[in-house]
């Protein structure tokens, strides 16, 4: 059984629908939660609306068929594909059995006839129960929080987070974001060739009112599937943010991603203290000149002052590794005193292509030492082992239509 309430999402424009489910939610006694309703017809569904959806884990999805029974099925076929222990239950007028057939073939679970009494929902409901996978908030895990700093510029922070999130994401299937917190010089943007419309800021400003609807209109959708929380164009609206608000916010992206890695600016700020604060894993990355060891040795007791767990949630990263660079990985690790988690080869023909074509490393060039350093170090990261399968063939059309909507549907989104 569940630990929480079993968590309900209804799409329909039919009113009388609508009531008759938050009343069976209010009368449940905090069995079922019914998490939103979407007030839409099929064709006028959004793709932010779609992402939404998938976003709040739902564990029963209602879709009312009588706007489009073809949307509906492929709606069913989309949401089972996404989130394979969904619950999918049509209601709508009366199918001829062939239809309902297909969509049972689809993924639907139940179907319920219209007029559809609260008496009639409470049953249907309790005896999908059974069916329904544990989610609620109460059993959803909170994702891991990665931050990645480096004491001295240049080192290849933003790169290293922008290629590791793609590829955390390609290997594990699972909802990843990158968070950049460098107000002042974000690139992640830029790394990932977007245009964001929004950021961190607008966010915080809003997050009085933030639900997974708000937060999916700030959000950006990388083509990988990577999601983007960029940092702000103008870097004036960095001085707006405290330490709570980007600590609130970040717990509450740990909320609806598995992986968030974070792009920190490089000064103590108070969003640099709060992300490691929260974070699972601290990733410091350095280049092995003189003058990066040497900052990094400083910032290694500030870090500890912070982080919960010390040292043991801190990985050295050594980036544009060379093999037979005159200081080794042994001198690195003697001088600093931490081992070294993994390297990243020094790789100017792969990083340059992939900057001038604003495509991730991993993406343009698979074949590149960088990206085979990525991969391992997404890999002991997820502690996965690395398939050739890409899970994500598995886009329908609800998918499809979001990809193609996907800057269109950010700004329609509620904001103020
Ligand atoms: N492994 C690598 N091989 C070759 N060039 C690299 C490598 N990693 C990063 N670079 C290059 O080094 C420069 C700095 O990289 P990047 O912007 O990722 O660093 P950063 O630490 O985020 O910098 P900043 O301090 O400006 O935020 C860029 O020109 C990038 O293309
Ligand atoms: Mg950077």
């Amino acid at each position: 059984m569940t630990n929480g309430p079993v968590r309900g999402i209804l799409i329909s424009p039919d009113a009388t629908l609508r009531e008759s489910l938050a009343g069976y939610a209010r009368g449940s006694g905090g069995a079922f939660a019914l998490l939103q309703s979407f007030s839409v017809r099929l064709d006028a569904l959004s793709g932010t609306q779609f992402k939404t959806i998938q976003q709040a884990t739902p564990a029963l999805v209602f879709v009312d068929f009588d706007s489009s029974v073809d949307l509906a099925v492929s709606l069913a076929r989309d949401l089972v594909k996404a989130s394979p222990g969904l619950v999918i239950v049509g209601v709508g007028a009366t199918l001829e059995s062939s239809v309902l057939l297909q969509a049972m073939r689809a993924g639907l679970s139940e179907y319920l006839t219209k007029p559809v009494t609260p008496p009639l929902l409470a049953e249907a409901i309790e005896r999908l129960l059974p069916k329904v996978t544990p989610t609620g908030e109460a059993g959803r895990t909170l994702g891991k929080m990665l931050a990645f700093f480096s004491a001295k510029g240049g080192s290849g922070t933003s790169t290293a987070v922008t290629n590791l999130a793609v590829e955390i994401h390609r290997l594990t299937g699972e909802p990843t974001l990158v968070v950049d917190l460098d107000a002042e010089l974000g690139e992640v943007s830029l790394l990932l060739g977007m245009k964001p419309q929004f950021n961190f800021v607008d966010l915080v400003r809003n997050f009085h009112r933030v639900d997974a609807d708000l937060l999916a209109s700030y959000i950006e959708q990388h083509e990988t599937g990577v999601h983007l929380l960029s940092a702000p164009f103008h870097p004036e609206k960095a001085t707006e943010l405290t330490k709570d608000q980007i600590r609130q916010i970040l717990q509450y992206l740990r909320g609806h991603y598995r992986y968030v890695l974070i792009d920190t600016p490089r000064s103590f700020s108070p969003e640099t203290i709060a992300a490691f604060e929260y974070a699972d894993e601290v990733f410091l990355i350095t280049t092995v000149d003189l003058p990066s060891l040497r900052n990094v040795q400083r910032a290694v007791p500030l870090l500890n002052r912070v982080m919960q767990r010390g040292t043991e949630q801190l990985h050295l990263i050594v980036n544009r590794h060379e093999a037979d660079h005159e200081v080794s990985l042994k001198d690195v690790e003697r001088s600093l005193g931490l081992p070294v988690y993994g390297t990243l080869a020094n790789d100017f023909e792969a990083v340059i292509r992939s900057v001038n074509s604003g495509k991730p490393v991993v993406h343009n060039d698979g074949k590149s030492p960088y990206t085979r350093d990525i991969r391992s170090l997404a890999n002991r990261i997820t502690q996965t082992e690395a398939t050739d399968t890409d899970r994500h063939q598995k886009r329908g059309l609800f998918s499809r239509l979001f990809r193609n909507r996907g800057d269109a549907a950010g700004v329609e989104g509620s904001r103020s």
